[in-house]
């Protein structure tokens, strides 16, 4: 088999990059190492960036996120028990983001792949990656006990964080860049109203908590909790609990519960591999980064990874030129490390660290205070909500 364009992993950045690609009438064959079932399974990102969703439009498969996504002009801050409104469009210049799930989007780019009859394998196990330091690498799985082969100009990494893409790169030919957070994040979707119409961020002396959503009728909420913490070991009771008890009165009174149909904790990392391209090799998403949760920046930096390299292989392409593809590490990283800043920053600015006592809470409420008070600090916070604008090549 060959094709121009390997993409290992079709979570959300493979798919969309095989969409772009096609788009711009390049052909592509996806290879993911689990089922479409679960793909669509895990419950991840929920807001998305105006650049994510001007890349859907230009992929086709906009329409959906557009009608059921819910555009948010702004954002609440809850610390010493009320909340502040961040006004993203009024700081920004009319921007906003989309609430809009991630499993919606894997979804709607699933059916635009199937509707274009493009080609994607699933439960390929396991994937190698060869040949990726000439002109002609090739793509090696398993499928059904034989083993297949796939000839290409290039492979795109977008196997996310544990892929086998950045763990076939030589280890002296990448660095790495890393810090763990100590804590997690317990979540929680449930079919119930949300509280509040904007999104409420949270810093209190028991730790942080998110209230989020998926729809009028859906939401998403998350508490800090410690990293031994285990999920059977928290019935939906005690969440809403511990929820309820990290809200002000308000919130506490509109809280509306009930039976969770998802539970999970995640880790929390800050994680960079540079450079993301190795010859004909090209690293997107969580293959290359991680980003913590708070802020929702790691679905918007895969999305605009992908944008970078589709444009790249356009240029490859349409005009013989690899200059393109030459930046293409280097510009994604200088948006990726401004991103990296962000979920850093805001993550130490509304979580309760175990070494910082109480003098460590009293400055995080000043900077608060100082940031819903001042017009400079909330725009910053509001310019790098809504998402950093994509350079051109
Ligand atoms: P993934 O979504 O990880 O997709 C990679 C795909 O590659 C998967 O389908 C995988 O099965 C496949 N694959 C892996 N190994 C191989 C292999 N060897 N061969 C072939 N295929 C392979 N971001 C936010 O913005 N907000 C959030 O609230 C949020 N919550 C998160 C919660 C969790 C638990 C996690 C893990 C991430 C969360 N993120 C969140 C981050 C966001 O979901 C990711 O940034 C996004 O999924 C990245 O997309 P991706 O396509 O690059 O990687
Ligand atoms: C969601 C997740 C985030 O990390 C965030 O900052 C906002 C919303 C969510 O899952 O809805």
């Amino acid at each position: 088999m060959r094709t121009q364009v390997v993409i290992v992993g079709g979570g959300p950045s493979g798919l969309l990059l095989g969409q772009l690609l096609h788009c711009a009438g390049i052909e592509n064959i996806i290879v993911e190492r689990q089922s479409g079932d679960y793909v669509l399974g895990r419950i991840r990102a929920g807001v998305l960036e105006q650049v994510t969703m001007d890349l859907l439009k230009q992929a086709g498969v906009d329409k959906r996120a557009r009608a059921e996504g819910l555009p948010h002009d702004g954002i609440e801050l809850l610390f010493k028990g009320a909340r502040h409104r961040i006004d993203l469009n009024g700081l920004t210049g009319g921007k906003q983001v989309t609430v809009y799930g991630q499993t919606e989007v894997t979804h709607d780019l699933m059916d635009a792949r199937a509707a274009a009859g493009l080609t994607t394998i699933y439960n390929a196990a396991p994937v190698s990656l060869h040949d990726f330091d000439t002109a002609s690498p090739r793509v090696r799985y398993q499928k059904d006990g034989a083993t297949h082969e796939i000839a290409c100009d290039f492979i795109a990494g977008c196997d996310g964080y544990h892929g086998i893409s950045r763990a076939s790169v030589p280890a002296d030919a990448l660095h790495l860049y890393e810090k763990v957070y100590p804590f997690g994040w317990l979540g929680v979707l449930a079919d119930v109203p949300p509280l509040s119409h904007e999104l409420i961020y949270a810093n209190t002396p028991r730790g942080f908590a998110l209230c989020s959503m998926r729809s009028a009728t859906r939401s998403r909420y998350y508490v800090q909790v410690g990293t031994e913490e285990r999920v059977e070991n928290w019935s939906d009771d005690a969440f809403w609990n511990e929820l309820r008890n990290r809200l002000d009165p308000e919130a506490r009174e509109h809280l509306v519960t009930g039976p969770s149909l998802e539970k999970s904790i995640a880790p929390l990392r800050s994680f960079v591999a540079e450079p993301m391209r190795f010859g004909s090799l090209l690293l997107a998403g969580d293959a290359a980064h991680i980003v913590p949760p708070t802020g929702a920046k790691g679905l918007n930096l895969a999305t605009a990874d992908v944008g970078y390299l589709s444009r790249a292989l356009e240029i490859f392409y349409r005009e013989h030129s690899a200059s393109a593809l030459d930046r293409y590490s280097e510009l994604c990283l200088r948006r990726v490390w401004k991103a990296e800043r962000f979920s850093w920053w805001f993550t130490s600015l509304m979580h309760r660290f175990p070494d910082n006592g109480e003098f460590g809470q009293k400055i995080q409420e000043a900077e608060l205070d100082y940031l819903v008070n001042s017009r400079a600090a909330s725009t910053s916070l509001a310019e790098n909500y809504v998402g950093l604008p994509l350079e051109s090549f």
